[in-house]
């Protein structure tokens, strides 16, 4: 069993990986079934809504990283570091993609891994069925998201579409994870908090 202590060195290694840009993927990056044909405004385009992404994934290793810190249950943590795994291969396709495009991450990294590692821990303090039923709202909101995204890539993008489907499939899994383990339903001005806080996030991460 590791010790409060060990949970917490675990804890500050993953904030540095993941700001320090190392996360590596343990799947390959989804290919895309068409070549990919961008001219330079909807490169940069693409790249904005990456970049929008890339910060959505910062801030999903910081939330499940503070949330497996607090869980109670074993099974709540087990299931938290599976899906934060599947989330640093996310954060990796995006900065990888990010890259591609000629771009650069968000300058904030730090601002949303804080900002988001206080709420999951404090969502994981509140109990793990909060903890749990934070985890499918949190997700739930992704895949809004990623759905809006979807729309918005310039049409020649397949490699960047690719990666987003297959986020999208990986965070409705972990919605049904979190849901089938007794996450409680969280109630609305919990849900409105997210909302203002993911808006804040994607409309400042596309710019800076
Ligand atoms: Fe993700
Ligand atoms: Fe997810």
């Amino acid at each position: 069993m590791p010790s409060p202590l060990d949970n917490l060195l675990i804890a500050a290694d993953e904030a540095l990986r993941t700001l320090a840009g190392v996360a590596t993927a343990a799947r390959k990056a989804p290919e895309a079934s068409r070549e990919t044909a961008l001219d330079a405004a909807q490169a940069r385009e693409s790249a904005a809504l990456m970049r929008v992404n890339h910060a959505g994934e910062i801030c999903a290793q910081a939330l499940y990283s503070g949330q497996a810190l607090v869980a109670r249950d074993e099974r709540v943590r087990a299931a938290l570091v599976a899906a934060g795994a599947e989330e640093r291969d996310h954060l990796a396709w995006c900065r990888d993609r990010l890259e591609e495009l000629g771009d650069r991450p968000s300058y904030l990294g730090p601002f949303w891994y804080a900002g988001s590692f206080a709420f999951g821990v404090a969502s994981g303090l509140a109990g793990d069925r909060w903890s749990l039923g934070f985890l499918a709202e949190t997700e739930a909101q992704v895949e809004r998201h990623l759905d809006g995204h979807l729309e918005r890539l310039p049409e020649g993008d397949a490699r960047s579409r690719a990666i987003l489907e297959q986020m999208r499939a990986d965070e409705n899994r972990h919605g049904q994870a979190g849901r089938v383990l007794g996450g409680a339903e969280l109630p609305l001005p919990v849900k409105m908090a997210m909302r203002a806080f993911s808006r804040v996030m994607t409309r400042t991460a596309y710019r800076i």
